[in-house]
């Protein structure tokens, strides 16, 4: 069946693969907004295939998801198409194309189709699955201004909850390199409730997170966030690279005492060394969730080896 979901529509049935990633994770609790829409997404806005090889697409997905060492994603890829012909020519498009921000306007782009306003779309978990961490995480920040970036932030509620729920200082910047969804966010953003803080400020940055030193000045942000961006490049042939790039770009842009703060379900064994060597810093893993049998965990940098990782300083 999927074989023949791929001749209709390899498109397709590439995003098909990424949406039963986000339905496989809500799987097993009440479903928070994103699972929502991104199952009405699924019935509902792709153009191909027909709706019954749409659902077997999603089903096989699903059914044959076992977590890996580089996570849930890799693994979803190979075991899903491995009794394919083509697995290895498809997992490798598919892998390749996450790193590209033509699939990711494509995937924003086709989740807005026939909706009446934008909404978040969140990959992993939802900012309330994590609200308590991060609010407890900046709790220890300086007076005045912390200043934060969510890298390759999409249209997550992640950054726009913070905004609304601290009762600090924050200075906000979001930056993607999908316009559709960074559009999709700033229609969000003045839509928001006020911010916690009267003085707070969130800005929406259209720009490559591999060159953030060409949009920020180097030692600017207190903290940077980064849920599922360096997940994405990881799993691209030219991934780990890039993933480089992305690590080294984030800290340099940090402060010396800042914070660098991935989320993501790669197990320790494989992100921690990839992390120690990509920065050459320190790291601190800690576990912060348990959703539909997978766990997460919080990946923490910081520049300065003498700090203590897990405050805002
Ligand atoms: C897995 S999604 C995560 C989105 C969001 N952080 C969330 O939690 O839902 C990866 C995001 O990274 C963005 N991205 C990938 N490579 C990028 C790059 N080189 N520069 C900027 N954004 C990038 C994609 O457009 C996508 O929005």
């Amino acid at each position: 069946m999927f074989d023949l979901l791929l001749q209709v529509d390899p498109d397709a049935a590439c995003f098909l693969l990424l949406l039963g990633l986000q339905m496989r994770l809500c799987r097993d609790r009440p479903l928070p907004p994103c699972a929502l829409e991104s199952r009405d997404l699924l019935s509902s806005s792709f153009p191909l295939p027909p709706a019954p090889l749409k659902m077997a697409a999603a089903a096989a997905t699903a059914a044959s998801w076992l977590k890996g060492p580089r996570g849930v994603f890799r693994t979803l890829v190979r075991s899903s198409l491995s009794s394919s012909s083509s697995s290895s020519s498809w997992s490798d498009d598919l892998l390749r194309q996450m790193d590209r921000r033509d699939a990711w306007d494509r995937f924003y782009t086709a989740k807005e189709k026939g909706a009446l306003c934008p909404g978040h779309f969140d990959w992993f978990f939802s900012y309330e699955d994590v609200s308590g961490f991060l609010l407890s995480f900046l709790q220890s920040s300086p007076a005045g201004q912390t200043q934060i970036l969510d890298v390759g932030c999409g249209t997550s509620a992640l950054s726009l909850g913070l905004f609304r729920d601290s009762p600090r200082q924050l200075h906000i910047s979001c930056l993607d390199f999908s316009p559709p969804a960074i559009d999709s966010l700033q229609q969000l953003v003045r839509e928001s409730p006020p911010p916690g803080h009267p003085l707070s400020e969130l800005h929406c940055y259209l720009a490559d997170a591999t060159a953030l030193t060409s949009t920020f000045k180097e030692g600017s942000f207190h903290l940077i966030l980064d849920k599922g961006t360096c997940d994405t490049l990881l799993r691209c042939p030219q991934g780990p690279g890039r993933a480089k790039t992305l690590v080294s770009e984030c800290l340099r842009v940090l402060r010396p005492t800042g914070n660098l703060l991935q989320f993501s379900d790669e197990d320790p064994d494989a992100r921690v060394p990839f992390l120690e060597q990509a920065g050459g810093v320190k790291v601190t893993v800690k576990e912060i969730a348990h959703i539909g049998g997978i766990c997460y965990y919080a990946y923490i940098l910081s520049p300065d080896s003498s700090g203590t990782s897990g405050a805002v300083k």
